[in-house]
């Protein structure tokens, strides 16, 4: 059968590339220049608040209306708490390896929900499993010790099959774990949490003229997974942060349900180079030297950037750039993954180029802090007694599946013994199916519920992604440290290590799931247990 290039369609359409990144939103239209909206940055309390519990607390999922841009207001979904006589939204829940941590959720939405604590070693029935979920105007209490490392986690609603319209609404933010080798960091560096060492949540919205957001959900809107056309940052729309000559640290979390990006920062058209501090799961043992990364749907990415260099009146661009193989609707360039038509085109493609942050040199300091060559430890998973266990991505019947299944709440395919050490091998062919037929393959970012992981290889990856490569085993700069979610590109196949230990009574039940939230609702997800 005949394999379709992107190029191939094009020609066909008669097409150039140009007409099919026309934005039609007056919003996005608006030149790189108009980044004149101070980033949200957390403060004690208000969206993204910090909050560090001590006691428990009630986080209520509610609707709410919020001014996002200029002119009117946004309605959101969002979690609120008070605290201390304190009012948070989405609280950023910043805790130490080691602490009990308990909230109770109450659904004051109009529909069922539950919260996942996304990356946290848990039992599952802290999980938030969809089996969970609770009905509008129940409670859901989750009680438990924080037992991972520092990392950069998050939390987000996981409703059986209306994970991807709830989170797009804002049901996410972020849970960061802090223990000692985060505190010798923020020392060394001179860190200051939501000024110089900042997290930053990217999502991309669809915005109406009245400034609610849009949610299409045709069934190619499905397939492919809903992209916005309007890129926020901690919920700024086209934000700016002034900076001074020193380094800073971004926590940068990928919370859009289907968007890849490809980030870098430049400076003019140079690419700034940073370094990779830290992954899903928290420090790499060492900081790695990059000038792009990847980044995909609950992915986090830690990274420094040294400033001390620049100048007063100098700009940085936080850009995702060009890439090619996410999307039939992409730029030009290795030739499309995928066939299937124009019909599902979004304005701003999978793979376009944009900016997402504008950094203003503001001012000269004092800087002489170096990034340390040690940033912690992480013993490799011993994995030469390990079974492999083989899961297989395809597409059928407009339906994602793994290993030709979707997902059945009451049937559980996969089962471990605690405390052993699996090999995980994901495959993500390039089917043979032709045109007319629908796709070929997409990127699927693969999350575990449960356990962090180690990436071990990946094999037969696209060239772009190869040409990234920092070892012989195919591995990326940002595939270091821990895991909890990792891209795997059309063709790919990629080796994953994942200690089962755990020290929770009885069997346990968590998820396997692509975390395009379109391609989860739609049962590209899989139970497995923990015996
Ligand atoms: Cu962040 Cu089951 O997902
Ligand atoms: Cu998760
Ligand atoms: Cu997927």
């Amino acid at each position: 059968m005949k394999k379709f290039s992107r190029r191939d369609v094009l020609k066909t359409l008669g097409g150039t590339s140009g007409f099919l990144i026309l934005n039609t939103n007056p919003l996005f239209s608006l030149p790189n220049f108009s980044f004149r909206n101070p980033l949200h940055l957390p403060s004690d309390s208000g969206l993204f608040g910090v909050l560090t519990p001590s006691a428990p607390f009630t986080m209520t999922a509610r609707e709410m209306d919020y001014p996002i841009l200029p002119f009117s207001s946004t309605r959101l979904w969002i979690y609120e708490t008070s605290v201390g006589g304190k009012e948070y939204i989405n609280p950023i829940i910043r805790i130490k390896k080691g602490t009990a941590f308990s909230t109770t959720l109450e659904n004051e939405l109009s529909e069922s929900t539950i919260i996942h604590w996304h990356g946290l070693h848990v039992d599952h029935e802290n999980d938030g499993h969809p089996i969970s979920q609770i009905e509008p105007l129940d409670e859901y209490q989750y009680d438990f010790e924080v037992q991972n490392r520092a990392a950069t986690c998050w939390y987000h609603t996981h409703a059986h099959r209306r994970t991807g319209i709830q989170a797009y609404h804002g049901l996410a933010s972020f849970f960061i774990v802090e223990d000692d080798d985060e505190d010798h960091l923020t020392d060394s560096l001179d860190l200051n949490f939501g000024e110089t060492d900042v997290p930053l949540v990217i999502q991309d919205k669809t915005f109406d003229a009245s400034g609610d957001l849009v949610y299409f959900q045709n069934p190619m809107g499905a397939t492919n997974g809903f992209l916005g056309d309007t890129i926020l940052s901690n919920m700024t729309y086209r934000p700016y942060l002034n900076v001074t000559t020193r380094i800073y640290r971004f926590r940068i979390l990928n919370a859009s349900n289907a968007r890849i990006y490809r980030l870098a920062f430049m400076n003019k058209l140079t690419g700034m180079p940073f370094y990779i501090i830290g992954t899903d799961g928290g420090l790499l043992p060492a900081p790695q030297q990059a000038t792009e990364a990847f980044l995909s749907p609950g992915e986090r990415i830690d990274v420094v950037l040294d400033l001390s260099k620049t100048r007063v009146g100098e700009t940085i661009w936080l850009k995702s750039l060009a890439f090619s193989g996410a999307d039939d609707c992409g730029t030009m360039g290795g030739g499309g993954m995928m066939g299937g038509g124009m019909g599902q085109c979004s304005n701003l493609p999978n793979g376009s180029q944009f900016s997402i942050l504008r950094l203003n040199v503001t001012r000269r300091i004092p800087y002489d802090k170096r990034v340390p060559a040690e940033l912690s430890i992480i013993p490799p998973i011993e994995t030469t007694d390990s079974e492999t266990r083989r899961f297989t991505l395809s597409f059928s019947m407009m339906r994602w599946l793994i290993n030709g299944l979707s997902f059945d709440m009451d049937y559980v395919p996969v089962t471990v013994n605690r405390g052993s050490t699996e090999i995980w091998e994901i495959s993500n062919p390039l089917s043979s199916m032709g045109m007319g037929m629908g796709m070929m393959s997409m990127p699927h970012p693969m999350h575990i519920h449960g356990f962090q992981f180690q990436v071990l290889q990946r094999v037969s990856s696209p060239s772009a992604v190869r040409s990234l490569a920092i070892n012989k085993n195919g591995l990326l700069a940002t595939d270091g440290g821990f895991k909890d979610t990792v891209l795997i590109w059309p063709g790919e196949k990629v080796r994953i290590a994942v200690d089962f230990s755990h020290n929770f009574p009885g069997r346990q039940l968590y998820l396997l799931h692509c975390h395009n939230l379109e391609h989860e609702d739609n049962g590209m997800m899989m139970n497995y247990e923990v015996l």
